[in-house]
Parts: structure tokens; sequence; C-alpha cells
């Protein structure tokens, strides 16, 4: 039992599993650098830039522009890994069909069942962005009030409305942030049945709703035909930019980390959320002209894409505005509005509930699909990969999916969601980063037509190691109390060692070691709520492996 928990499909048999699913049809190797980079700005550019990017602005403040810098350099590493994934193994399913070809069938369920976090999880955010610029786009072009009962979630309200009630008892109701007052109005507006206000974020639901009609019905086109969409992104946000940069005052650029390294810290997963989406790219493997080059560079212009984007519009919104003004969710709408610019905020609006639906779509597309794959492996029931007769889609898991991200985003708040999507995320990464070193180690990379460019780690990951030791010893209160404080750092350390040593046993390769420890290090700021949520949900799904997938799987059947 415990080595077929571990079963691997191999390489050749993962590219024949999907030649046979393609039938005939094989697709059609068509797409260049310029589309994969358009293929890749449409998926990470989305609720993130329009919505997150309020929330870490207030808690870090203007540094958190630096954070953007190096949560890119985090991804540059991991997508080179992905880069010599997708090369290796040109089939769909992402991470989860590289995890079922390096570690096994357990870890390829795992990380499928992360990557739930990374595409749906992650919807439910976007969805709620989505509600949010549509409220505002009513308002500012429409002059149409949107009950704000009817559009936000229980918790936001309730802690607004206590936040006003400790202002008013003590006397500073002047120092709440408007956004506070209004939704603490919405609190007390909302309705009450059997004691119990009625709030919840309908847009949000029904935007879901709608998307997932389109996508029941087969409109999956339209995620190749994203590039006017994308157009349609980079203008607002350029809009944002140039619109933006005659308003700023440098005064509210100082001080650049109002809250410090901790502040900017806290900013983690909204930060991280931002980039996420980099990684689909790599599903188009088999699309591709010339996939070895064409995969690595995509990513890395991408990211240097979005990067350069999100430092200038973090600086432009945290000078045009104090930073503490920013906790809202549509805030290239709200800073707009604050120097009387509505009909700018209005036509900000308008553009981001058009760019906001194609991520709400990009994803909502995705999730579907890897769970066909996951199906098609028998790791869950068929129903999942059943194609609909009419409509050539996976009808029921993108029903599934729809009901999946609807109904918690009609409820819950943007936070929970960020955080859960963010920690799920790293894990993914984390371990793709680690196969590489895996199929270094097993001879795998021999097939792999791109490979992440090697250097010895042997004699720099343990040295380095002594010397980040040494510095953190020098630059906090000691290094025990520096684990004291955090102790999930020491996880990260522990890594580092761990890899130290094997870089000096097996000359393991630096760059995927870079991606392993960059994005553990920004996952252990995450906090132990997030990691406790993250283990509750792989327990969840390993006892749904252990009774349904274990048996089912089709390694089961053949030989292992
Ligand atoms: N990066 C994606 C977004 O910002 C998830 O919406």
């Amino acid at each position: 039992m415990s080595l077929s928990l571990f079963r691997r499909k191999n390489i050749s048999q993962a590219i024949k599993d999907a030649e046979v699913e393609n039938g005939e049809h094989s697709l059609a190797k068509i797409l260049t650098v310029k589309d994969l980079t358009f293929f890749g700005i449409a998926a990470i550019i989305g609720a993130g830039i329009f919505s997150t990017i309020g929330r870490a602005s207030f808690n870090g403040g203007p540094a958190v522009s630096l954070l953007f810098i190096f949560t890119a350099v985090a991804c540059v590493f991991t997508a080179l890994s992905y880069a010599q994934f997708a090369s290796t193994v040109p089939v769909s399913g992402s991470a989860y069909t590289y995890a079922y070809v390096t570690f096994g069938e357990l870890f390829a369920w795992i990380i499928g069942w992360a990557l739930v976090l990374e595409y749906a999880v992650s919807n439910m955010v976007v969805a709620i962005s989505w509600s949010e610029y549509f409220v505002s786009m009513l308002e500012n072009i429409f002059r149409i009030h949107f009950p704000r009962w009817l559009a936000i979630d229980y918790g936001t309200a309730k802690a607004a409305f206590s936040e006003y009630l400790k202002a008013s008892q003590s006397g500073e109701l002047a120092q709440l942030t408007e956004n506070t007052n209004i939704l603490a109005r919405a609190y007390q507006d909302a309705p009450s049945f059997l004691g119990l206000k009625i709030l919840f974020n309908l847009p949000a639901g029904l935007i879901t709703t709608l998307i997932t009609w389109l996508i029941y019905i087969g409109i999956k086109e339209s995620r190749n035909a994203s590039n006017i969409l994308v157009i349609i992104k980079l203008a607002v946000i350029f809009l944002v930019i140039i619109g933006g940069v005659f308003y700023v005052r440098t005064e509210n650029w100082t001080p650049f980390a109002p809250n410090g390294a901790k502040g900017v810290l806290l900013s983690v997963a909204s930060v991280f959320f931002a980039f996420i989406g980099f990684d689909s790219i790599s599903t188009t493997a088999e699309e591709c002209k010339d996939p070895q080059k064409d995969l690595p560079r995509a990513m890395i212009i991408t990211l240097i894409i979005v990067t350069i984007l999100y430092v200038a519009i973090t600086l432009v919104l945290t000078g045009m505005v104090n930073y503490a003004e920013l906790q809202v969710n549509d805030p290239l709408a709200y800073v707009f509005e604050k120097v009387n610019l509505n009909w700018f905020a209005g036509i900000i609006s308008v553009s981001a509930v058009v760019a906001i639906t194609s991520a709400l779509l990009a994803y909502q597309v995705g999730q579907p699909r890897i769970w066909m794959v996951m199906s098609r492996d028998g790791l869950l029931p068929k129903k999942f990969s059943k194609i609909h007769p009419k409509y050539k889609t996976p009808a029921f898991a993108t029903i599934i999916t729809g009901l999946f991200v609807g109904i918690p985003s009609m409820f819950m708040n943007m936070q929970f969601f960020i955080d859960l999507t963010s920690v799920g995320t790293f894990f993914a990464f984390i371990l793709v980063s680690g196969g590489i070193l895996y199929m270094d180690r097993n001879g795998l990379s021999k097939d792999s037509k791109f490979k992440v460019p090697y250097i010895n780690g042997k004699f720099i990951v343990l040295p380095a190691l002594i010397i980040g030791l040494w510095w953190t010893h020098q630059n906090t209160d000691g290094i025990f109390a520096h684990f004291a404080e955090k102790p999930l750092i020491v996880v990260f350390w522990l890594s580092w060692l761990g890899l130290g040593i094997g870089s000096i046993k097996y000359n393991f390769s630096l760059l995927p070691i870079l991606g392993i420890l960059t994005n553990l290090y920004l996952m252990s700021e995450l906090g132990w709520t997030n990691w406790a949520m993250f283990l509750g949900w792989l327990v969840i799904g390993s006892v749904i492996y252990f009774i349904y997938g274990y048996k089912h799987s089709k390694l089961a059947k053949t030989k292992v």
C-alpha cells in the first residue's frame, strides 16, 4: 500500500494519454511569444491590481512597491521550473500532471487539490472585486444607488459597524474612513430576519452564475480571443497611471514604510495574489510553435511587464491619497473620486468591470478542465470528465465550479479568500520547484527540451545559509528571539539547511532552490491561521483521496 501511494505515471504515458484524449485532432502549434505573453497578462491581471492592491497599500504604505519586486523575483524562479516541466510533459493539467510524473499519485492529488485554491478560490476574490466595481460603476455613471447591504458580506459590514460604535463612544467619529462609514451604514440599513441582519453580495453571485452559464454553453473560444480584453485591461491601467500622476502629492510618500517591514510583509498574500496566473501559460505547451524557447521567455516577459505596472500603480495610488485611506476593494476608482474626478472614476469602473469579467472567465474555464484531467485519471468520479453532447464542454464540472465559487463569494470577505488562495498556490509553486530537483536527480530531466539553467548549488547554498543566519542575528533581537517571534520561519531555515546538505551530496541546481526558498519565505509570512486553514484543506483532500481516488485510480487497475 505504501508504495502504491506514490505510483507514478511515466512521461511517455502521460503524453500518450493526452494524444488519445485529443484523438486525431492534435492541437495546432501556432502560439508565439507574443500570443503567450497576451495570454499570461490576461490570466494575471485581475482582482489583484484592481482590488487587493488597495489593502496591500493600506498595510504597508508606498513601500509595498518593493514587495511587488521581491515577489516577482520569486515568481521568476518558479516560472523557470514551470517552463522545464511544460517542455518535458507538454500536456494539460499543469502542476497536477507534473507532480504525477515526478512525485507520484498522492502528491499529484494533493497538488490538484491545492490548485482548486489557485483557480476556484481565487475566483471568489475576483467575483467580489467585480461586484465592487459594478456598484461603483452604477453610482458614478448611471447615478443608481445599489443598496450596499446587497453588495457586501455580513462579517465585513459588522466589523465596520463595531468600529463605528467604538469611535462614536470615544468621540472619534471624524477619524473613520469614508469606506467604514458606508459599510457601517449598510449594516444599519440591512433588513433583519429573526434578529439577524441580512447582508450578502448579490452581484458577485449573479456574475458567477452568468459566467458559468456562458462557459456551460461553450463560449470557451473567448479564452483564446482575449487579446481585446487584454488591451482594455492595459488601457485602464495606463489611464490610472497617466491620469493619476498629476494628482500625486509626494508628501504622501513620506514615510515610505509607515508600518515598517512588518506592515509591508502583512501584504504578502495580497501582493502574491496579483501574480497568480503566470503559471497558466504553461498549460499551452502543446499549442506553442517552439515551447522550449518561447514558454520561458513569455513567462519572464509577462512577469516583467506586470511588475512594472504594479509598482507604478502602487506609487500612483499611495501618492494620490494617504495610504491609510486605501482599505477599499475598488481603489483605482476610489482615488479619483477622492480628487473629485467622478467622471474619470466612472470610466475606470466601467473598464474595470469588463477587465475583471475576463479574469473571472479565464479561471472559471480552467478549474473544470483540471478536474476533468483528474477524473480521466480516475481520481475523481467519471461525471467530472463527461462532455456535454451538444455543447462539448465538461458540463458537470462546470456547474460544480459555478456553485463552488458563486455561493461562498456571496457570504465571505475577500481577505479570507486571498489568504487561502495564496497559501495553496505557494505550496504548488514550491512543489513544482522541488520537482525539478527530483527530475534532475532521477535522470528525468534528460527528456526536457528546456532546462532551468544549471548552477551547481554545492558551494553556495550552505555557506549562504550561514551568512543568512548571521545577518538575521545581527539585524534582529537575536536569532532565537527571531524564531520565537515567527515560529513558521523555522520551517524556512530548516528547509534551507536540508537543501544545503542535499546540494553538497547531490549537486542540486541553484535556481529551483531559490524558487523553493523565496516562496517558502513569503509563505511563512502568512501566519498560523492561514497554514492551519491550508492543513485543514489538505486533510479534507486526503480523506477524499483515500475514500475514492486511491481505489478508482487508473493506475490501480494497470500495473504499477
Ligand atoms: N492574479 C489574478 C488576479 O489578480 C488572480 O485576479
